[in-house]
């Protein structure tokens, strides 16, 4: 059976590229009552991303786009979204950029999660670059997309104190879990719910 979305849920897509517990955490926020999304499906540049296994539990349907032609892709997953009637995009783990055409498409529709207190550190390895330079706190960040890389309007932070025994997978692991958390409340923040 298909997922039920209520009247007046907001249909989303979420974007992944790996391993999806971000993902898994928006679904199961998305199927809470009062909350103001639903996930109507789930796109991947990569058909081996563990995430994309949700998508089968949940019963969301799944959409792989090959991205050696990013052009192809693009114009395929706008079409694919628009016949879904999709009105918002959720960046969870996605590690291709979108183009700025793709982006208009969709302005001001467009969140991600990125694990550091933006603007420090965009970009990629955030956790070892944060410990190397001697932080005292890290954390995670959402944010509306805009054209410029991990740059667009932030909606909500979580600071996370790093201690001196944290490498940077004991790190990503404290602040993935506060991810989950702050994801569903920078949406509920971006509806006012
Ligand atoms: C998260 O740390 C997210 O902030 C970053 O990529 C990671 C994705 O993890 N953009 P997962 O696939 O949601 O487990």
């Amino acid at each position: 059976m298909a997922q039920s979305t209520g009247p007046k849920k907001i249909k989303c897509a979420v974007f992944i590229s790996g391993t999806g517990t971000n993902l898994k955490s928006l679904i199961q926020f998305s199927k809470k009552k009062n909350s103001p999304i639903s996930i109507n499906l789930i796109i991947s540049d990569n058909s081996k991303a563990k995430g994309l296994k949700f998508g089968k539990i949940y019963k969301i349907s799944n959409k792989v786009f090959n991205y050696k032609n990013k052009i192809i892709a693009e114009k395929k997953m706008i079409s694919e979204i628009k016949n879904k009637n999709i009105k918002f995009i959720c960046l969870a783990g996605f590690m291709k950029i979108l183009s700025k055409k793709f982006i208009r498409n969709f302005d001001g529709k467009i969140l991600n999660i990125h694990p550091s207190l933006l603007p420090k550190y965009k970009g990629l390895n955030t956790h070892q670059r944060a410990i190397s330079n001697g932080e005292k706190y890290s954390g995670c960040t959402v944010h509306f997309v805009n054209s410029k890389l991990d740059s667009g309007k932030i909606i909500l932070q979580k600071k996370i104190k790093i201690s001196k025994r944290d490498t940077a997978k004991s790190l990503a692991k404290k602040i993935l879990a506060q991810e989950h958390k702050l994801y569903p409340k920078a949406i509920r923040k971006v509806f006012n719910l």
